[in-house]
């Protein structure tokens, strides 16, 4: 691995488990100070531990103020500025699939609360912090299932369109700071983490879609993911790039 984001404060929400916990650990391996930020402190910290004394584990509901500016508080007090953010908590592995006409609207807004809120807390308290960087850039993570049209999924699909459109109003209000941001977003990706999402024949046919006939694993997110980070994508902001194995979707 480089240095390509050495002693850069990178705050990764979600990294706890699956794409998050790889994010964390590629970024480390690239010499970042890496903040794994999860609402599961258990495995935030087991997380911390593999990674040893440059990674930092806190405790963190996204989708709520006072726990978001708490976050804020550790990592000013710790590191008093912060050179990059993976908005990558989301609610996903334990997402309820179901027509749309059959949701509720708790289970509405609970994956709003936490996929599109989540990121624009984050990004508002940690601002000061992204100030007090030399070349701060934000990655939220997004999702091609915006243009999959899968069914069971409207809620979830519907938060991550906002990501997108978030992450372009962002990188205009943003600029004048030369603060970037940009949308990784991933087609289906295979983690440790089992879920009910993609059936086996979904993720086939998937595959068999792509021009790169295998599955997609978190290691195909990191290295776009440091080099957003990273001052060689200095001109790169407000932009959604795919990483899917060249599915058409557009
Ligand atoms: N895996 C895929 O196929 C895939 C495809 C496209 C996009 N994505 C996106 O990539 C990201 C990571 O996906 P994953 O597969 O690792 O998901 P995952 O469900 O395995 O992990 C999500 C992590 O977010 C944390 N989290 C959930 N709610 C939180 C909250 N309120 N505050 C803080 N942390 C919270 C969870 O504890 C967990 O550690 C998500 O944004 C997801 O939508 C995943």
């Amino acid at each position: 691995m480089g240095t390509r984001v050495q002693d850069k404060v990178v705050v990764v929400t979600g990294a706890a488990q699956g794409i998050g916990r790889a994010f964390a650990h590629r970024l480390a391996g690239e010499g970042a100070r890496v903040v794994v930020a999860d609402l599961n402190g258990e495995k935030a910290a087991a997380v911390a531990a593999e990674i040893g004394p440059s990674a930092l584990a806190v405790v963190v509901d996204v989708s709520k103020d006072e726990s978001v500016d708490a976050l804020g508080s550790v990592v000013g007090d710790t590191y008093g500025r912060v050179d990059g953010i993976i908005n990558n908590a989301a609610i996903f592995s334990t997402i309820q699939m179901k027509p749309f006409w059959e949701l509720t609207t708790a289970e509405w807004d609970v994956v709003q609360t936490v996929n599109l809120r989540g990121p624009f807390l984050i990004v508002k308290a940690l601002l000061p912090l992204l100030k007090a960087s030399s070349a701060a850039s934000i990655v939220n993570i997004g999702s091609d299932a915006v243009w999959e049209g899968r069914g069971g999924y409207l809620h979830y699909t519907a938060s991550k369109a906002g990501v997108q459109g978030m992450t372009f109003g962002m990188s205009h209000e943003l600029g004048e700071f030369d603060i970037r941001v940009n949308t990784i977003s991933p087609a289906a990706t295979q983690t440790e983490v089992p879920r009910a999402t993609v059936s086996p024949a979904q993720l086939e046919a998937m595959i068999a879609a792509r021009a790169l006939h295998r599955v997609a694993t978190p290691e195909d997110l990191t290295s776009l993911a440091v080099f957003l980070l990273s001052e060689e994508s200095v001109f790169i902001t407000g932009q959604t790039i795919s990483v899917n194995g060249g599915k058409l979707h557009r």
